[in-house]
């Protein structure tokens, strides 16, 4: 039996009423929860509105010559990740190209093969729970960084500006892909845990009490616990915690020095410093991006962060690589 991160909702499409069934009789008893149709618009709509993990689709009704209905299904946001398997009766290889190339994913040959077809579904539904998991991260993240840049003191548009100049960078230093998601994630969501300090602390105006500096401070340990929730963030975390450490261990939460400062919060720490200076703030007008790295060389000099860093991100403003548009 699948176990149940592989069981999954099957949608069968056959233009064959009893083929369909021995495809539905072998996908239940593997645990699959399947459901049959056997003309184009009921699969269309099951397929929109059903939620399937997977499609498994007759080449007959899929469109033998045109494949139409997997275009169909391909062109449709509701349906455009669903794993998408065509059933042939021979392995008729032309077919199987232009089924390839209308979006399928896989195909099968009748008579089918029980181990076979399990182990196609199995491996498409994990495929699907990871699209599925990245749609919704990508969603969860959108939303709060709309929450976040809603807030006073913010910039609109930062979290996005944010993302882009430390992926940039990262990508200028090489760094793998894992990590440059992680800077993407962790541009917008750096500072999530501003959401949980209350509106008369940030909206003060004039200088803040030890006690309200130290409430502004702790978005970063709360920010880092609220990401310990998602399994999808749990990769932006040292970001989150440690962005605004510095290498002297001035900084803070937990007064990190050196390298012991995760390297994508060094990213993301410089990156923040030329945003809040090349944009415009409710109490002073945006600088220039030459002024912004003035301001990041006088912090090397005070031993806040790696000159590596500093005059890779420099290479970059200055190549019109990133900042282009403050400049403007
Ligand atoms: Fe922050
Ligand atoms: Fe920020």
């Amino acid at each position: 039996m699948a176990d149940p991160h592989t069981a999954s909702s099957v949608l069968i499409a056959h233009h064959d009423a009893r083929a369909g069934h021995d495809l539905r009789d072998t996908l239940a008893s593997d645990g699959h929860r399947v459901h049959v149709v056997h003309d184009r618009l009921a699969t269309l709509y099951q397929a929109r509105t059903g939620a399937p993990d997977v499609l498994l689709v007759s080449v007959e009704l899929a469109g033998r010559h045109d494949f139409d209905l997997c275009r169909q299904l391909r062109f449709d946001a509701r349906t455009r990740l669903v794993p998408l398997i065509l059933v042939s009766d021979h392995a008729d290889q032309e077919s199987r190209v232009r089924g390839l190339e209308a979006g399928a994913d896989d195909f099968v040959t009748t008579p089918v093969d029980r181990a076979e077809l399990l182990a196609r579904v199995r491996s498409l539904t994990r495929l699907k729970r990871y699209t599925d998991e990245m749609d919704s991260a990508a969603a969860i993240i959108t939303t709060l960084a709309v929450m976040i840049e809603s807030r006073d003191g913010y910039a609109e548009g930062h979290c996005h500006r944010m993302a882009n100049y430390a992926t940039a960078l990262g990508r200028a230093l090489g760094l793998a892909d894992a990590d440059l998601q992680a800077l993407h994630r962790g541009g917008f969501l750096h500072d999530i845990g501003m959401l949980a300090i209350p509106d008369a602390v940030l909206r003060k105006q004039g200088p803040l009490t030890a006690e309200e500096y130290r409430q502004i401070q702790s978005h970063t340990r709360i920010g880092d616990e609220l990401c310990g929730n998602l399994r999808s963030l749990h990769a932006i975390r040292p970001i989150v915690r440690s962005h605004h450490e510095r290498l002297d261990g001035s900084g803070y939460p937990d007064g990190l020095r050196g390298d012991s400062i995760p390297l994508l919060a060094q990213i993301i720490a410089i990156a923040d410093v030329f945003d809040a200076i090349t944009t415009r703030r409710a109490y002073r007008e945006e600088q220039p991006a030459s002024h912004a790295l003035e301001v990041l060389r006088e912090q090397v000099a005070r031993g806040w962060h790696r000159e590596d860093l500093v005059t890779a991100f420099t290479d970059l403003v200055v190549s019109g690589k990133v900042g282009a548009l403050v400049e403007a």
